[in-house]
Parts: C-alpha cells; sequence; structure tokens
C-alpha cells in the first residue's frame, strides 16, 4: 500500500524540494468553512464511535460527503482507469502485508470531464496554495480485498488525504495508535468523498474491513469490487529531509 506509489514518487518529491516550499499552515480557513458546512449537513451518518474524544476529532478533521459523485461521474472515472487496470494482476500477500487482493496505479493525466472533478476534490480537500501531488493514486481492490491498518507514510504525502469510491461501498476503520481501544467505524458509500486531515491522518491508523467484517451500526455493508482514487499533498519538507 502506497509503497509501490511512494517508491516512483520518490524521485518526483525529491525534486519537488528543492523548491523548499514550507508547508505551515496546510488548511486554510477557507477549506475548513467549506468542510465544516459540509459536516454539518450529514452529521451524525457516516460515523460510529463511542469515544467521544474521537467522534470531536472526527468532527474537526474527516469528512465524508455522500453522492460526491454523479452515477454519470462515477462512470466516467471508471471508464478511464478500468482498461489500464485490468492489465493488471491482483496482488496478494504483498510484501508489506498490508493490502490483500488489489492492483493499483498513478495517474498524472486525465480526460477533461474527469480532471474537472479531481480539481472538484482539490477544492474541497486542499487550499489552493498547498502543492498537490501530481500523481493520482488508483486502488483496485476486488471483492474479497482489503486493506490493513495502517499510516501513510510522512515522507510520501502531506497533511491530508482525499480519496472517492468507486463501485462499491465499504467501511473504513480509524483506531488510535497509541490506544487500540479509541477507534470509530466510518461508512464510505459508493461515489462518496471522504477527506481525512491531521489528527485523523496522523494518528489514527486506517484500513478497509474484509467482506466478513463489513458492518455499520451493526448493518452489513456488502462489499463488491472497489476503485479508490485517493489525491494527497506533497510531504512537509521536514519530513521529506
Ligand atoms: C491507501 C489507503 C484507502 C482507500 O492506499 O493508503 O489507505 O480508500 N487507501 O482505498
Ligand atoms: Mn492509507
Amino acid at each position: 500500500m502506497l509503497r509501490n506509489f511512494e517508491r516512483k514518487m520518490k524521485l518526483n518529491i525529491l525534486l519537488k524540494s528543492f523548491t523548499k516550499v514550507k508547508l505551515t499552515h496546510l488548511f486554510s480557513m477557507r477549506t475548513n468553512e467549506g468542510v465544516n458546512k459540509t459536516i454539518a449537513r450529514s452529521i451524525t451518518t457516516y460515523y460510529d464511535t463511542k469515544d467521544i474524544s474521537l467522534e470531536k476529532e472526527i468532527r474537526t478533521n474527516m469528512l465524508v460527503e455522500e453522492d460526491f459523485l454523479s452515477e454519470h461521474e462515477e462512470m466516467s472515472l471508471f471508464n478511464e482507469v478500468d482498461p489500464y487496470m485490468r492489465r493488471l494482476r491482483y496482488e496478494y500477500d504483498h510484501w508489506d502485508n498490508a493490502i490483500h487482493g488489489f492492483r493499483e496505479t498513478e495517474r498524472k493525466t486525465w480526460i477533461d470531464e474527469n480532471q474537472k472533478i479531481l480539481d472538484r476534490v482539490k477544492d474541497i480537500a486542499f487550499p489552493p496554495e498547498v502543492p498537490k501531488l501530481a500523481y493520482v493514486h488508483i486502488l483496485d481492490l476486488e471483492k474479497k480485498g482489503y486493506i490493513k491498518p495502517h499510516i501513510d507514510a510522512v515522507r510520501f504525502c502531506g497533511n491530508t488525504i482525499a480519496g472517492l469510491s468507486l463501485l462499491s461501498s465499504s467501511v473504513m476503520r480509524l483506531v488510535h495508535d497509541k490506544d487500540k481501544n479509541r477507534y470509530a467505524d466510518i461508512l464510505l458509500k459508493r461515489r462518496s468523498l471522504y477527506i481525512m486531515k491531521d489528527a485523523i491522518r496522523y494518528e489514527y491508523s486506517h484500513e478497509i474491513l474484509p467482506e466478513s467484517e463489513s458492518k455499520f451500526k451493526g448493518q452489513i455493508i456488502p462489499k463488491d469490487r472497489r476503485i479508490s482514487i485517493i489525491l494527497r499533498n506533497e510531504p512537509n519538507v521536514e519530513d521529506t529531509e
């Protein structure tokens, strides 16, 4: 997970780090306002936790926007990535063992229609001045695929991760890195957008539950092949040195 991607990104990031952009305030007021407004609309629907401080953390640093993509947009993105994905084989028991039953790639250029969708994600997820990774990460999980708990490496990704879910809903679990009793489940519906940043991105592992555990508030969330399209910002310069 992210590791292949990370390796490939390394040169790109090294080159970029020469510019020495100081990434101090990565999430502007403007964006926070946008995020909070959207959260207010769908507030209690997408997370499930007994931990009050984690709930607060989620309300501040995580957004799930249901129906972010129309069915047409979902198909447009799918049609662009699927022909390439089909040529790859699903991988199992990856050397770091973090993802099971997946294939992945990165893409820099998109057809106009899809670029517009991704620009819409960027507008919500990142303030304009924040440098985004030029390569968008595409992760294709088969029906039986799942992602084990991990925290994205700080060397290769900044404070914010934004993901679109295509083809299937799934359940993402957040678990505090130092206290496994503090956890939350997040419902990622098909065609939703999620954004996680700061404390949620750095202090909690995230995972996508396997089919056998795919439940939200006691309700089974059926899993199918799922393609996620993930945008990230550039790492903090200090983290790449
Ligand atoms: C990852 C990851 C989540 C997703 O690739 O690092 O956590 O939504 N993906 O697919
Ligand atoms: Mn991740």
